[in-house]
């Protein structure tokens, strides 16, 4: 596949202070309106998985879309396994392909976590390829959870010091407030941990969740110091209204084509919009 190393993209968003997207794929019509989005802006891009994405789609179709789509691309593009749960699946992922991996080991202890992230490093780094890890709890968008409670599940800048030396990982996810999925209230970011965790730490950091998280913060998060903007929900909520829209106008609608193409178009103008906040535009 005509793939590059996230690395490679993460350490130019780096050192310019710009972020790219790492924008999950679900199906076809994600892949597509998603490469056509950063094409059309000129903007590098990681398309990343999740486990159950490709239990949905099938690791071969993966691996064969995305061989198809980066055929004749001319931005710099990598595969990225995302929420990568165990050691083998992240080596499947490494022979079938992908340019990338995460290895998320954010639920088990500190110490356990790292040796985890190092051994998948070192086997990653070993055929050229970026490893993601994570620190911190996400999660907090539930309403009853005290701010101690909340702040108990952020990202230690001290223990990030300490993980990313030990670990050689090349980028490193935080949490720092933000959720997964819909959030009940307005997500509060910590920015002041966001800057400690900057000035402490060189590589790249992660922030997931972005989805339904104002602009202005995603902008703000990204010139402190973030260079991957992790987001899933926002197109697949943009494809489904696009869906219920045309259901609504049109209930005996029956050829998927005729759903699917607006819906992937949807997905497609979504992505720009997140580029044009996270400032990879033209940065191909
Ligand atoms: P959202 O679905 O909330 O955008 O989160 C995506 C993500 O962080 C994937 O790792």
């Amino acid at each position: 596949m005509n793939l590059v190393s996230m690395k490679e993209i993460l350490d130019d968003a780096n050192r310019e202070n710009y972020a790219v997207g790492g924008f999950n794929i679900n199906n076809m019509e994600f892949l597509q309106g998603i490469i056509k989005a950063a094409e059309e802006v000129n903007s590098p891009l990681i398309l990343q998985t999740s486990e159950g994405a490709i239990r949905y789609i099938g690791m071969d179709y993966v691996v064969g879309m995305v061989e198809a789509a980066t055929k004749n691309t001319s931005i710099p593009i990598a595969l990225h396994l995302d929420h990568g749960g165990s050691f083998e699946k992240t080596m499947e992922c490494i022979r079938n392909g992908y340019s990338s991996v995460m290895i998320d080991g954010s639920k088990k202890p500190f110490a356990e976590n790292m040796v985890l992230t190092q051994k998948v490093v070192e086997a990653a780094h070993s055929v050229g390829v970026s490893v993601e890890a994570e620190l911190g709890k996400l999660g907090g968008s539930e309403d009853d959870i005290t701010v101690d409670e909340r702040e108990a599940t952020f990202t230690d800048p001290e223990e990030a010091v300490e993980f990313v030396e030990k670990t050689g990982v090349d980028a490193l996810a935080i949490a720092i407030g933000t959720a997964h999925g819909v959030y009940k209230g307005k997500p509060e970011l910590d920015f002041d941990r966001l800057e400690e965790i900057n000035n402490k730490i060189d590589i790249p950091i992660v922030l997931h969740g972005a989805s339904g998280v104002p602009g202005e913060d995603v902008r703000k998060a990204v010139t402190m110091g973030i260079n991957k903007v992790n987001v899933n929900t926002d197109f697949q909520q943009a494809f489904t209204a696009k869906v219920k829209e045309l259901f609504a106008e049109k209930p005996d609608l029956y050829d998927p084509r005729k759903y699917c193409g607006p819906g992937r178009e949807a997905i497609k103008e979504r992505v720009k919009e997140k580029i044009d906040i996270l400032g990879s535009k033209n940065k191909a």
